[in-house]
């Protein structure tokens, strides 16, 4: 040190050299700093080799132009990553929780449910599964198939919702893809649902002037959302977000609309169903505070070659710790995967005491009803029940909700025990009231099949009808699909 002051002393340019170094250095580790952080500024270099027409929805024409897009998306079709929890297996929620049937009895969930799987398997998933043997909407293709849009180009878009599901059925034949969240012109990221765009609409906002990161998230938020049906001729797709985002303000949106999605047929409540508010659930955890989107974690950039482009393998981070979180964080993927599991374990803690309180309220309630209960007397437990239920689902279809929020979600489920809890006291009050010896019995619902089995479904017959389905009816359409646009492509 001695000798560099000295150094200075007589050449004092030397002084300044290291300065403007220093300077230099600090600005560059900055310029580094904010790349990882503005990975989104990043271009990606785009070669248009054929022009690709509006509402092209084959996923494989659009591959002809972006290979390593194509296939990375393609990859979507495999499903043999597991996580603790989570990953692109086929995992049975009503087995894994036979509360769930009592809690969805009289409702199409109570047959069949399983959790998601990748895009590319949304159709086959859609025709597969017992809940689309009872008549629904076209409204239930929405978040599908790149054929919706086209469709609703052609029909319009209150008589594409309208149409029975069946009847679209031809149609919709390319799973999710490339014309769902891009304009074929540009390549720009763009909203093809209409729903997210009215939604934006009613609350005064324009869509339209989102920002480039936050497209990285609405382009999910198109699907992963919560939403109902309005209107019991219209299916209007919508999105409940009139009064605010929050899972409070989502109910007193519904409560306002005396929303209905059905009855319990044990307990009488009225219901709601949640859907999947992934991406409301998400904007309440750090990331998305900090402003990390969806594509940030599910699609990382990646190099091939000395290319780098967007893998459009959306599926669980947690089978691509190196390229998602690795990016930001500097703790080893052991860490990581625990600091996730962590955070699930705890939550699904909370989740189980709820639906194991939920359930056992419906079965209460029915015993209510049997020893003469009144509407009067039922009238508040119901109200409980309804409530305790959408908190408990709000949290449970959001499927990465204990990852993307936890403290939300803990926050929520806390609610929904409570709301339960509290149902349950009040029938027990009123039993005793009635004369009625508490605790009562409720029948054994230890497992799927017999808790299906105590709501009264018959399920060989069930799966009989749609293996015919699937065997009679899925390749007439595709037949037809094959006959009006050529092959029926990836
Ligand atoms: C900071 C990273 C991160 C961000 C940001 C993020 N996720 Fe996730 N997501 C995860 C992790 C980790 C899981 C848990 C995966 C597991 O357990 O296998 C997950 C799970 C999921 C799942 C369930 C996956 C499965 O295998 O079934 C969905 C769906 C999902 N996220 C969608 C979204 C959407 C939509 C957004 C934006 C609104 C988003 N995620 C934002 C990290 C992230
Ligand atoms: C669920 C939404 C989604 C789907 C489906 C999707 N993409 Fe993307 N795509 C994105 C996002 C997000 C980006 C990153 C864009 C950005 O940050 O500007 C992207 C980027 C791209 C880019 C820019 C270059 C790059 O790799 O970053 C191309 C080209 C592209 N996608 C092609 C395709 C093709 C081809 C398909 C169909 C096989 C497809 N995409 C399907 C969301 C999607
Ligand atoms: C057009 C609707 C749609 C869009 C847009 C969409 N998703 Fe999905 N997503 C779905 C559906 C439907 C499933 C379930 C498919 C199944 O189970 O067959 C799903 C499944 C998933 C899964 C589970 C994958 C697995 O392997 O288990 C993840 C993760 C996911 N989506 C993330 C995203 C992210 C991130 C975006 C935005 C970049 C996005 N999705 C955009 C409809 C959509
Ligand atoms: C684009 C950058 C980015 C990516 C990608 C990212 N994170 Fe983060 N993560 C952050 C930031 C920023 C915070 C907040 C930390 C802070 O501000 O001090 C955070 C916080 C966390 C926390 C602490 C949150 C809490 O609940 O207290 C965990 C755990 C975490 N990240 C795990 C992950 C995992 C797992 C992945 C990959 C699936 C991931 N992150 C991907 C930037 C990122």
């Amino acid at each position: 040190m001695a000798k560099l002051s000295e150094t200075i002393k007589q050449k004092p340019w030397v002084g300044w050299v290291l300065y403007a170094g220093t300077i230099l250095v600090v600005f560059l580790i900055g310029l580094i700093g904010s790349t990882i952080i503005e990975r989104r500024s990043e271009t990606v270099v785009l070669q248009t080799v054929k022009p690709i027409a509006d509402w092209e929805p084959r996923n494989s024409i659009w591959g002809e132009n972006y290979p390593r897009e194509y296939e990375t998306y393609i990859k979507t079709e495999d499903t043999t990553f597991s996580s603790k929890y989570l990953g692109s297996i086929t995992r049975d929620a009503l087995k894994d929780n036979p509360d769930l049937v009592i809690m969805w009895a009289g409702y199409a969930f109570s047959r069949d449910y399983n959790q998601a799987r990748g895009h590319y398997n949304a159709i086959k998933d859609i025709r597969a599964t017992l809940r689309t043997d009872v008549p629904q909407p076209s409204t239930c293709w929405t978040c599908k198939s790149p054929d919706v849009p086209r469709m609703m180009k052609q029909l319009g878009v209150a008589e594409f919702y309208k149409k029975p599901w069946k009847e679209m059925g031809p149609e919709i034949t390319n799973a999710i893809g490339c014309q769902d969240c891009h304009d074929p012109k540009t390549m720009n990221l763009r909203i093809s649902r209409p729903a997210l765009v009215e939604a934006y609409e009613r609350q005064g906002k324009d869509i339209t002037s989102a920002s480039h990161q936050e497209m990285r998230s609405l382009v999910c938020a198109q699907c992963h959302v919560e939403y109902y049906f309005k209107g019991k001729e219209e299916k209007y797709l919508t999105l409940p977000w009139d009064k605010g985002m929050s899972m409070e303000q989502m109910e007193v949106y519904y409560d306002s609309v005396q929303h209905v999605d059905w009855v319990n047929p044990l307990s009488k409540a009225p219901m709601l169903k949640a859907q999947h508010p992934d991406y409301e659930v998400y904007k309440y955890g750090i990331h998305a505070e900090r402003n990390v989107s969806c594509a940030e974690c599910h699609m990382p950039y990646k190099t091939e070659g000395g290319v780098k482009f967007t893998d459009h393998h959306i599926q669980s981070p947690l089978n691509n710790i190196a390229n998602s979180c690795l990016v930001c964080h500097r703790e080893s993927e052991e860490t990581l995967m625990k600091n996730v599991f962590d955070r699930q374990d705890k939550v699904l803690q909370l989740n189980k005491l709820a639906t194991s309180s939920i359930a056992k309220a419906h079965l209460e309630a029915k015993v209510a009803w049997e020893k003469g209960a009144t509407e009067e007397q039922m009238k508040p437990i119901l109200k409980l029940i309804r409530q305790a239920q959408w908190r408990w689902d709000y949290v449970a279809a959001s499927h990465g909700s204990s990852f993307h929020a936890p403290l939300e979600s803990a926050r929520i489920l806390a609610l929904s025990i409570q709301k339960g809890e509290e149902a349950r006291r009040l029938i027990g009050e009123l039993l005793v009231k009635m004369g009625v010896q508490t605790p009562v019995q409720i029948a054994d619902f230890s497992t799927k099949e017999k808790a299906q089995q105590l709501i009264g479904l018959d399920m060989p017959a069930l799966w009989k009808a749609k293996l015919d389905f699937i065997a009679t009816v899925v390749p007439q359409w595709d037949k037809a699909a094959k006959d009006k646009y050529g092959e029926v492509y990836k």
